[in-house]
């Protein structure tokens, strides 16, 4: 296939994008009165109101047309179908199988994926029903009162985010915190905190190669053998998510006690797997199972729905419009809701690792620009750091604002507020404040001519600044699947528009090397011959410091 921006349907998206450039969403907005609902989407407990967007219906129609053209319906069935997708890894994709609660058959070589996904989630209910319950017992005879989660990255934010979003599902008497940093200061400051008799090491890792989660899991055993004593502890504080069986065991966990799951799982991917074993503890099976089959009614849609009612292929197709025709590279996302603070950080892992690409699935490098730089923090929060940015600076920001409309917590008052913002601020971006508007409130207020002509520039708005509003019924296990699953799909759709492998991440790994290569030179206390002049002093700084 020719490069994407070389066909006629990334062309007259160009020439649209010239074309509506004159059309502030001002100017939409009172043309067409019932804007607001038509572009509109509901799903899954899931209200996406995207029309305070730079589109119209024939832009809309046009990024179909590069959808189509880019052969999207075919990439999603060939993902369904179990095709290896994932090319440079030569690995299927399937992780939507693990959260399958129909008929619908996932097969990978010809194999059907499902009894293994059903026989480790019964392993991962009868576990965590035992421990929530006070029969799992420590070393001691004692009940687990606290669960570490170790791992990193895909093994470590998607479950930290989830138990994090369930903060209201949560038991008081059984605590899940996380650690993955090698920064011994996150571990030490935890294990503080802990009595090794009641506390349960989760040691979650795809490779179970990765430096940090070794070393983190190296030093908890030790901790919990200095607090126990004998290896018999271990098999009553250690438990393993892996696929890697072989090195599970090679550490000192019995594979009794390891969980199972499968290289078609990418780790970014892989919280629906037994990686959200932590999810189960803190939240129990059956809110996990709940936030599965949120999961699976958000992929029932997008393997159904057509594409101009696909909730995930719009937010893509919107996101794509602002990347490639409309020079925007960066997408906020403002959960108004402080359970859903890590929210943000998740999806920069899931977005920036899947399509932080410069090459094609072919290995072309591409002439456009790919996945955006995603960020955020909760609102109301944000409002009062980096959305003065948002509004008035230089650079024209996407926004996901993300908002429950019910609270789980009952303080008088709190939740009108947090909504009133949350709309204010979609309102603001998009319609501006302009000049006879500055010019009439500054008089109101007033302020004589001069002051008024000294401040008016700063008191403009732009507006014309897009942003999604997604409207959640409530934070509960299923809506909170489906939110995941849709970020998912979009950034399938969004890889397979830009033509990438969206599974791989071969850009972590340069780093990776080369770490392990200075950490020898620090282990050594010798500088490798043939560093660059700036790491070798460096590495000699950080020997003498040392000493
Ligand atoms: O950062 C690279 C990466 O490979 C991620 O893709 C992955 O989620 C993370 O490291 C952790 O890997 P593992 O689960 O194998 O420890």
């Amino acid at each position: 296939m020719p490069p994407i921006d070389q066909s006629p349907a990334w062309k007259a998206l160009e020439q649209h994008a010239t074309d509506l450039a004159d059309s502030p969403m001002r100017d939409l907005f009172e043309q067409d009165p019932a804007r607001g609902q038509r572009f509109t989407l509901e799903q899954c407990g899931i209200y996406l109101d995207y029309s305070k967007n730079r589109i119209t219906e024939q832009t809309l129609g046009l990024l179909i047309g590069l959808a189509e053209t880019a052969d999207l319906v075919s990439w999603r069935d060939r993902m369904v179908r179990g095709d290896r997708v994932n090319n440079t890894e030569d690995r299927a994709v399937l992780h939507m199988a693990l959260r399958n609660r129909g008929p619908r058959e996932y097969r990978v070589d010809g194999r059907d994926v499902m009894p293994d996904i059903r026989s480790v989630l019964d392993r991962m209910s009868a576990f965590s029903e035992a421990v929530r319950s006070g029969r799992w017992l420590g070393h001691t005879g004692q009940c687990i009162t606290d669960v570490v989660s170790i791992g990193i990255g895909g093994s470590s934010l998607g479950p930290k985010m989830v138990c994090e979003a369930l903060r209201a599902y949560q038991s008081p008497d059984l605590r899940v915190q996380f650690v993955s940093n090698v920064d011994g200061a996150q571990l030490a400051q935890l294990l503080a905190t802990l009595q090794p008799a009641t506390t349960l090491f989760v040691v979650a890792s795809k490779t179970f190669t990765t430096q940090e989660t070794l070393t983190n899991a190296r030093s908890a055993r030790q901790w919990c053998l200095d607090g126990l004593g004998g290896d018999a502890a271990i098999a009553r504080h250690f438990v393993a998510v892996s696929t890697n069986r072989t090195a599970v065991v090679e550490f000192g966990i019995d594979p009794e006690n390891m969980f199972e799951f499968w290289d078609w799982v990418g780790g970014r991917y892989s919280l629906w797997s037994a990686i959200g074993l932590p999810v189960a503890l803190a939240v129990g099976n059956e809110c996990f199972e709940q936030l599965l089959a949120g999961a699976y009614e958000m992929d029932e849609h997008f393997i159904a729905a057509p594409l101009e009612n696909n909730m995930p292929v719009i937010l893509a197709l919107l996101g794509v419009w602002y990347s490639n025709f409309a020079h925007s590279h960066t997408l906020a996302v403002i959960p108004y809701d402080q359970n859903l603070r890590f929210l943000p950080a998740y999806l920069q892992q899931a977005d920036m690792e899947s399509n932080g690409k410069r090459v094609t699935r072919d290995g072309v490098a591409v002439d456009y620009q790919t996945g955006p730089v995603v960020w955020g923090q909760p609102g109301t929060d944000a409002q009062h750091s980096f959305f003065q940015l948002i509004h008035q600076g230089t650079r024209l920001v996407q926004t996901d604002f993300i908002l429950p409309l019910r609270s789980h917590y009952a303080l008088t008052g709190h939740h009108d507020k947090l909504i009133a913002n949350c709309l204010a601020q979609a309102q603001a971006l998009m319609q501006g404040r302009t000049a006879a508007e500055a010019r009439a409130e500054l008089e109101e207020h007033g302020f004589d001519a001069a002051a008024i002509q000294r401040l008016l520039p700063h008191r403009v708005f732009p507006g014309n600044r897009p942003s999604n509003l997604l409207l959640l019924d409530q934070v509960t296990p299923t809506v909170l699947g489906a939110l995941i699953a849709l970020y998912e799909h979009k950034i399938f759709v969004q890889g397979v528009v830009w033509g990438l492998d969206s599974f791989d991440q071969w850009g972590v790994e340069l780093g990776k090397q080369l770490a392990s290569e200075i950490l020898g030179d620090l282990e050594r206390a010798s500088c490798s011959p043939g560093l660059d002049s700036s790491t070798a002093g460096l590495v000699r700084r950080s020997l003498a410091a040392k000493e």
